[in-house]
This record gives C-alpha cells, structure tokens and sequence, in this order.
C-alpha cells in the first residue's frame, strides 16, 4: 500500500489575546506525523482538547498549517488557493460532528446534497436530479426524502444526509470528527455499518476522529494516538489498544470499560489534568502526568521511535514492555 495522504510535522497554532491584550500561543495542533495508505482506515484518538478536529480540519484546508507540510498522493498540499484548492477538496471531503449545525435548515435535503456539485458546476438537470437519488439511496435514504428540510429528520438520518452530501463529488478520502458520537448508542452502529459498506463499495480511504475507542476499534484498521497536539502512539488498532507501549495510551485504554466481564484491566488514574495548549510541559509532554516521568523525561523530548516488529511507534523513553502480560490480566497497577 502507498500513502495517499502524508502529514509531516504539522503544526497549527492560535494566536488569542487576553482583554489586557496580551497574545498568547495556543499549540493545539504542534507537530503531528501521520500516513494514510490509499484505502485505509486511520483512527484518530485521544482525550479532548489534544487536537483532533484541528488536525482533521488542517488536512481539508478548513485550518492554515502554521508550520510543517502535507503531501497528497506525492503533491504538496500544505497551502492551497484558488483551484488547486477546489480540485484537492473534490478529492478530500470533512463530514462533521454535529449533524444539525452543519446543515442548512433552510434547503430542502435534496439542494444541500446538489450544493458540492452546483458548486463544482456538475449540475445538469435531471442527470443531476438523478445522482441526488442515487446518493441518497447510497446512504440509505429513500428519494422522496429530497423534498424535506433537515429538522424533520433523527440524528441518525441527518448524519446521513451529511455523509450523502460528502460523498456527492465523489472523493477519495473522507475526514470524519465523531461522525457518531451526537447521536443514540442504538444509531451509531447502523451509521458505522454504513461508512464500513460504503469504505468497501466505494474504495474510500478514512481518517476517523474519535474519543471512543470501540468505535475506533471497530473501524479503523491503524490508531494514531494524540496527546497535546502531537501523536504519541501509532500501530494497527487492535494491537495498540489490546497492548498499548506508551503510558497514555494505557492510561485512555484503562479508561474504558472491558468488552467483557472476564477482562481484568487495572485502572490507571491519570494525576492532573490535561496542561493548556498555552503551556506545554518541557521535554516530554505528558510527564506532569505520567506514572514513569524521570528526570530525562523533564528535559529531553521522545522521539516517535518504532517499537516491536516495526509496525508500530512510540514516543517515550520508558515505553511499557510490548507482549508482556499487563493491563489486560490486571497485574500492572502503577
Ligand atoms: N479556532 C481556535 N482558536 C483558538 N484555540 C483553538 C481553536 N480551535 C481549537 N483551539 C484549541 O486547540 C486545542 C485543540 O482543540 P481541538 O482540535 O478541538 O481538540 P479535540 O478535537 O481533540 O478536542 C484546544 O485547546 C482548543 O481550545
Ligand atoms: S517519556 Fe517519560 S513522561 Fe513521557 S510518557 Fe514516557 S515515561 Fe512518561
Ligand atoms: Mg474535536
């Protein structure tokens, strides 16, 4: 597999000004590295605040990159204007969170899926009557659906007409930021069985925010694990969930209820809370609350380093001992 999508130590910074007018620095986003191969599912993860949707939002062009780079099927993307911006969107298209505020209440369904192709101007009359019912239909909506304004819909069918209208330009890759988690537990699933069904039918590529790591592990085929603007932890989901290296990791795992009765985890209590953006800590960035934080980790920053058989990374310079039995037997409380 080729990456389709490089991030390179992207970096995504807010300047804001207190009402004494002093400027401050936010970091939200301050040197992410990421691939995504052409055809994959890459889950985002981390607690909030730690950058995802900035991330996300960089990748579409939505945020400015402030510092690093971005390659797309080898073209550097970092900065688009004008129609190289256009033809990158057709290609990579946002769905958001929240269904409703990104819906226009006063379009019908059927306008705000026709919106990306009147605006590529791939209308056609009744040529494009027709793909408005085809999308529709792909996302399991009837046609008649089309002359309905979004209030009149469940979450659930509201994600969909979002997803729909994403998809209307056909693109490559879809940047998702908790296309689930506004809506009922007992909707996600039929959502995400559908952006499985359409990932396969279509040949679509995914990047996928979420802080729920079932949903994640049910999606996604590779993890990048965030903490204060930079990924910590990368490798296949089930491994990096199933036997997290880096202690945030473990930290977010242990968080989580276990999938079944039978599993025994320790509970990690994380100290603290997460530092502001404003403030990153000095050397490692998660050491104000890290269990294993020794004088290097004050001084020295960890680099993504591979750990295992390679197919994974980490960033710590006391990584927990890959393959050996812990959270999951319930041995290793810190
Ligand atoms: N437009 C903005 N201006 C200033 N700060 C922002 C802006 N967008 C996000 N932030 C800050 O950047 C950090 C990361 O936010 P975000 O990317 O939304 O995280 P996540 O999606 O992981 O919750 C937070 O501290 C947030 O307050
Ligand atoms: S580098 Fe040190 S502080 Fe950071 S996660 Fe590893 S052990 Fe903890
Ligand atoms: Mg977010």
């Amino acid at each position: 597999m080729s990456a389709l999508l490089t991030v390179d130590d992207l970096e995504v910074h807010f300047t804001a000004r207190s009402f004494t007018g002093r400027k401050r620095v936010i970091r939200a986003v301050d040197g992410v590295s990421l691939e995504v191969a052409e055809h994959e599912a890459l889950g985002i993860i981390g607690e909030s605040g730690c950058g995802k949707t900035t991330t996300g939002r960089a990748i579409v062009q939505l945020e400015p990159a402030t510092g690093g780079s971005m390659h797309y099927r080898g073209k550097d993307v970092t900065h688009l204007t004008g129609s190289a911006r256009r033809a990158f969107n057709a290609h990579v298209q946002f769905v958001f969170q929240d269904p409703m505020s990104s819906l226009n209440p006063r379009m019908t369904v059927a306008d705000i899926v026709a919106e990306p192709l009147r605006a590529y101007g791939r209308w056609n009359g009744r040529a494009g009557r027709d793909r408005v019912s085809e999308l529709l239909d792909l996302v399991g909506l009837p046609p008649e659906f089309g002359s309905r304004y979004p209030h009149q819909f469940s979450g659930g069918q509201r994600q969909r007409i979002g997803i729909a209208r994403a998809l209307a330009l056909e693109p490559e890759m879809l940047v998702l930021d908790e296309p689930v988690s506004a809506l009922d537990v007992s909707v996600q699933a039929q959502v995400l069985n559908l952006l499985m069904s359409l990932r396969e039918a279509q040949g679509l590529t995914y990047v996928m925010i979420s802080h729920d790591l079932d949903v994640i592990r049910h999606v996604t085929d590779r993890v990048a694990v965030m903490y204060l603007g930079v990924v910590v932890e990368t490798g296949p989901a089930d491994e990096v969930l199933d036997d997290p290296v880096h202690p945030y990791t473990a930290a977010l795992v242990s968080a989580t209820p276990p999938s079944s009765p039978d599993e025994k985890r320790a509970r990690i209590r994380l100290q603290g809370e997460l530092p502001s953006a404003s403030n990153i800590p000095s050397g490692c960035r998660f050491r104000t609350r890290c269990w294993r934080a020794d004088e290097i980790c004050a001084t020295v920053v960890p680099p993504l380093s591979p750990k295992g058989d390679g197919n994974r990374a980490a960033a710590c310079h006391h990584p927990l001992d890959l393959a050996a039995p812990r959270l999951r037997e319930g041995i290793a409380t810190p």
